[in-house]
């Protein structure tokens, strides 16, 4: 398969790029640059020096990807949406839920894997088998460039073709082993990264006969901005065109929810001037301590929790959910304990066995080690996030759950 740069293939056919001439012969046909229909095509010059025929890769890649039985991209056409919190978040739920989970990178340019699992400054080791992803946990294997980088502040300043060969690295060359839920960190947008993935698994799948989709399926985030619902919307048409099946949309960042303890208040006294300059200038003034005390006094040995509509009220990812006909996975608030697990690179729920990062960065960074924010309640992310994987869980592998066993540890 020859690489087309940005261009996206088109529906149906998958080696002719949607920005192609009409009667384009395909990217992986002989006569692909060199046909008269090749003339002003943008493609042109990739077509005519890019290699043609099957994709020599793709056996290597359907001998890894066939031990790996569902494949959940995670992507967002919108930028800094959660795409990483939410795929780190997953897979240490997955991994807690007893199945064998790996989380690949394909942030190539921007890898917040190794900092958000706590495994800054691992390397990658090679061995006979291949590359061996980087170990949380037995059951959670991690792979991405940032194993490979000499320093986390190294930029990575590749164009798509060497974007591309690495991202198939990642699936042929890793000693993956036997995975229930390959869970994939996707950069924003609908780009090189995404097409070569999804090109990749749905290749190797077609030729080892499992099927178009070969259990891949995306998983889309976004937040309740319009902005960020718009460029979703662009996502879903993406996987349409492309045929991966979306498992469904999480809402991240779904208005703020935090212990009123962390909450800070003030009393806002407008100037009295009638000026507008000075108006501008209001008095602010710091009254949290008066305001804590009365809510202790009215509510005494109560855990207040403190929720606000950041960005949008009134369900903007459920009305793009049902006008698309894909299903809402559920909303995750904002949630400081969230950004917090993240930051700390350990997962937000409760029994993280931190203590078994041996040198990550989250390593020692337990509950009640950043800032208190667990020690006063328990975060309010958790019942949505865990209804959220139940729903992936009940997608995926509860159609061969009861087939191969997994059954009790999901129960768990
Ligand atoms: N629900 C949440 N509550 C609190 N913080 C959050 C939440 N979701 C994400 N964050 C924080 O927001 C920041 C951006 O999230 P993240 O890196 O996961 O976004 P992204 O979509 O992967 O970004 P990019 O497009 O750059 O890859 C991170 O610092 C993360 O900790
Ligand atoms: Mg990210």
């Amino acid at each position: 398969m020859a690489s087309t740069g940005a261009a996206a293939p088109s529906g149906g056919m998958a080696d002719v790029p949607e920005n192609a001439n009409q009667h384009c012969p395909g990217t992986s046909s002989e006569q692909a640059g060199k046909s008269a229909a090749c003339a002003g095509c943008p493609n042109q010059s990739i077509c005519a020096t890019a290699p043609k025929g099957p994709d020599p890769d793709l056996a290597a890649i359907a001998a890894r990807m066939s031990r790996v039985k569902h494949k959940l991209l995670v992507l967002s056409g919108k930028g800094g949406v959660g795409k990483s919190t939410v795929s780190a978040q997953l897979a240490f739920a997955l991994a807690r839920r007893g199945y064998e989970v790996g989380l690949l990178d394909i942030d190539i340019c921007g890898p917040s894997v190794p900092k958000m699992l706590g495994l800054e400054g691992q390397e990658i080791h090679s061995s006979g088998a291949g590359w061996s992803p980087v170990y949380v946990e037995d059951n959670l294997a991690v792979m991405s460039i940032g194993f490979m980088l000499p320093n986390p502040d190294e930029a990575v300043i590749w164009r798509g073709p060497r974007k591309n060969g690495l991202i198939k690295q990642f699936l042929k060359d890793v000693d993956w082993g036997e995975l229930d839920y390959l869970v994939v960190d996707a950069p924003p947008g609908t780009s090189d990264e995404h097409i070569t993935i999804t090109q990749c698994l749905q290749g190797a799948a077609a030729g080892s006969g499992g099927g178009s989709g070969g259990g891949t399926a995306a998983v889309i985030v976004t937040t309740p901005q319009d902005v960020a619902i718009i460029d979703v919307r662009k996502e879903v048409n993406f996987c349409r065109k492309v045929g991966l099946p979306v498992l469904g949309v999480v809402e991240n960042m779904a208005g703020l929810v935090l212990p009123a303890e962390r909450a800070a208040f003030s009393a806002v006294r407008a100037s009295s001037s009638t000026s507008q300059q000075e108006q501008q200038q209001e008095e602010e003034e710091d009254v949290t301590a008066a305001v804590q005390a009365l809510l202790a006094e009215r509510f005494p040995g109560v855990q207040l929790r403190l929720r606000a509509e950041v960005f949008r009220e009134g369900g903007g990812a459920a009305r793009m959910c049902a006008d698309m006909g894909v299903p809402l996975l559920g909303r995750l608030p904002l949630d400081p304990g969230l950004g917090a697990a993240a930051d700390a690179g350990r997962s937000v729920l409760p029994e993280a066995k931190d203590e078994a990062k041996e040198g990550g960065a989250g390593a020692g960074a337990g509950a009640g080690a950043k800032g208190g924010l667990e020690a006063v309640a328990p975060q309010a992310c958790i019942a949505p996030l865990m209804a959220i994987v139940g729903k992936v869980v009940e997608q995926t592998a509860g159609a061969d759950a009861g087939a191969d066993g997994k059954a009790s540890k999901a129960a768990q």
